[in-house]
């Protein structure tokens, strides 16, 4: 029965690609316990160091003494409490929309939100290097699905084209990011808002990477670029820079009426604990003051610092100033990336080795994070590190 399986397990490990979990014995934070041993932790997507800030612990801990620990149903039942309406009003407010949904995850936002909105008559343009939940809930919608080339605005225009063409009538939705999760960089946003306008298409925006680093407040790239109101489905995550979990869309009134009625990772799933909407609200009361905009401001140091000192080679876009907090270095083999990952980890950082398929086959990287809660001198000693072995 399990022959199959075992052989292709067997398989990936002769290719490099196998997976497995390691155990983590201590808080998030920038240092990590495994088996004992603390590692410098280069590896972590909360960016603003919130994921053990005393202000999110404290929210969550009244939280559990006031509404206890699970949410009991789902949100159209009877799972609705304070905390899920309290935080999606602070987000609604803090990105400047209408209204704003929580879901249990960043990807059951996607996973529910893109099949509400399209269906198989309809056409989706996604972007090549979009993250796995938007793949997988363009693929779940039944739409017609092109891809166009990472960031290429002529290609996608031709898409758009053949859609208006070939489809007409049909609706046609645009579903990039805003900081692209593996690679760092970002969407040109200012001229896909340019080219949805253009075509009547919606677009939306998943700012997982974007929130909580970028714009003032960390609003994201929508707000910097000041083309929220164009952008009709704010998508993001609770689970990186904001410290908590689950996932969000901000958008119109319209908008999140029609998700409540027709997302279903949204109705068939219970509510998020109202422990963790309020860790998420405190979060995004934490944004919004000056003394968050202080600690995104210190993360920017800490980019700038990295941009400066980590080896250029192999870094994609050599001279570009740094536009994100994620740096990926390219190594190209999956084996020589993860023996890369390997010595960095005997020399005391966690850094992951990212292979396919989560990037193509053969652009297989060191992914590494900066966050506020780093020291200078521990991105100092990363970056000596790998200057020393030449990676
Ligand atoms: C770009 C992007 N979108 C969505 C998600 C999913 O978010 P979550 O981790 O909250 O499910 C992730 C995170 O893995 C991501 O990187």
């Amino acid at each position: 029965m399990w022959d199959f399986f075992a052989e292709e397990l067997e398989a990936l490990r002769k290719r490099a690609l196998d997976r497995h979990l390691r155990e983590i014995s201590s808080a998030q934070g920038p240092e990590v316990v495994i088996a004992g041993r603390h590692f410098i932790n280069f590896s972590s997507n909360d960016y603003l160091g919130l994921a053990n800030d005393p202000r999110l612990r404290e929210a969550a801990a009244s939280a559990i003494d006031e509404f206890g620990v699970g949410a009991g149903a789902s949100r159209l039942i009877s799972g609705t409490q304070s905390p899920h309406l309290r935080l999606e009003r602070a987000l609604a407010k803090w990105k400047g929309t209408e209204a704003a949904l929580c879901f249990s995850s960043g990807y059951a936002a996607a996973l529910g939100t893109i099949p509400a909105l399209v269906t198989k008559n309809d056409v989706i343009l996604l972007d090549k290097l979009c993250h796995a939940s938007l793949i997988d809930g363009a693929k779940l919608s039944g739409a017609l699905l092109r891809v166009f080339p990472h960031n290429h605005v002529g290609k996608l225009e031709s898409h758009l084209e053949w859609a208006r063409r070939e489809h007409p009538g049909k609706r046609v939705l645009i579903i990039t990011e805003s900081v692209f999760s593996m690679d760092g960089d970002l969407a040109p946003l200012r001229e896909l808002v340019q080219l949805k306008k253009q075509f009547g298409a919606l677009l939306m925006l998943d700012e997982a990477h974007a929130i909580g680093v970028i714009g003032l407040n960390g609003r994201g790239v929508a707000a910097a670029e000041n083309v929220s109101e164009e952008v009709d489905v704010q998508m993001g995550t609770l689970s990186k820079a904001l410290g908590a979990s689950g996932g969000y869309i901000c958008g119109s009134r319209t908008l999140i009426e029609w998700l409540i009625n027709r997302a279903r990772s949204f109705i068939y799933s219970t509510a998020p604990p109202p422990a963790i909407a309020a860790a998420g609200l405190a979060a995004v009361d934490f944004l919004a003051s000056p003394e968050g905009e202080k600690r995104r401001l210190l993360l920017w140091e800490r980019i700038r610092l990295m941009r400066q000192l980590l080896p250029r080679a192999g870094l994609e876009e050599e001279d570009a100033a740094a536009r994100s907090a994620i740096f990926p270095l390219v190594v190209g083999d999956e084996k020589a990336a993860l023996d890369m990952a390997a010595a960095l980890q005997s020399a005391g950082f966690l850094v992951p080795a990212i292979r396919y398929p989560t990037v193509a086959k053969g652009a297989a990287r060191l992914r590494i994070t900066v966050t506020a809660a780093q020291e200078e001198a521990q991105i100092e000693a990363l970056c000596e590190m790998i200057k020393r072995r030449g990676c």
